[in-house]
């Protein structure tokens, strides 16, 4: 795959290895969900993301669509069965230059703790380093972010470091641990998976 490749050209789209849960490109009217789950108590605490509003999360998913046709970032909705965006995961500022690019995602609390995030991350990952060429994919996480740091060290990341006051997150400087996970390290953790954690391919598009 080359750099100008586009969403919209895409061969395949990461696929979650479930019948209940699928990950497909944002599309406008999926932030209402957005604000629905990010609204939600707990659900930004131990992240950077601004307060959220319609208006910025509508621009927010302008953007990401945007990205899709300019090649710049990943990001995808993971949708329910019935097409519902619960949340989202996906790469931000990849660099095709260095073969790396940034890893973010968020969850309805709802889902938390049935391992949804964690298939939807290793579908991004096969994807990610078979698709884009990535040599490496890192994530900022809150020091305070436990939920999210459980999920990066089970997806076979390693912590590199700690960035003192990288981020401010509403207004408050907080700390975030800087975590990596190479490509050569994710091809000996997938012949290590378990089949529920290996993700499907096709060779068509899964969005309508
Ligand atoms: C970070 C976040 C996505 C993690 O969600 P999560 O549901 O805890 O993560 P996972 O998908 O890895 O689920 C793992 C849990 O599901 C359980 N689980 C149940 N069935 C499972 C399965 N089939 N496979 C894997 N895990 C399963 C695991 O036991 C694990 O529980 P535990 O952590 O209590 O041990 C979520 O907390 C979130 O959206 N937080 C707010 C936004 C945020 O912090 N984003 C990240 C910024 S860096």
């Amino acid at each position: 795959m080359t750099d100008t490749t586009t969403v919209e050209d895409q061969k395949s789209l990461p696929i979650l290895g479930s019948e209940d849960f699928r990950l497909r490109p944002l599309r406008l009217g999926d932030e209402a969900a957005l604000l629905e789950y990010l609204s939600q108590p707990g659900v930004i605490e131990h992240t950077s993301i601004p307060a959220p509003t319609l208006e910025s999360l509508t621009a927010s998913v302008q953007r990401d669509i945007t990205a899709y046709a300019k090649s710049t970032s990943f990001r995808f909705a993971v949708a329910a069965s019935d097409d519902r965006l619960i949340g989202i995961c996906g790469f931000n500022s990849w660099s095709p230059a260095h073969r790396h690019a940034e890893l973010a995602y968020d969850l309805a609390p709802q889902y938390w703790g049935q391992g949804v995030m964690r298939r939807a991350v290793l579908a991004m990952l096969t994807w990610g380093f078979s698709e884009l060429g990535l040599n490496r994919v890192h994530a900022f996480v809150m020091t305070s972010n436990h939920r999210s740091i459980r999920l990066l060290e089970r997806c076979g990341f390693s912590r590199e470091g700690t960035l003192r006051q990288y981020r401010i997150a509403r207004g408050e400087p907080k700390d975030f641990h800087l975590y990596a996970l190479l490509a050569q390290d994710f091809a000996r953790t997938a012949r290590g998976a378990s089949p529920n954690q290996t993700m499907q391919r096709t060779t068509g598009r899964s969005d309508a």
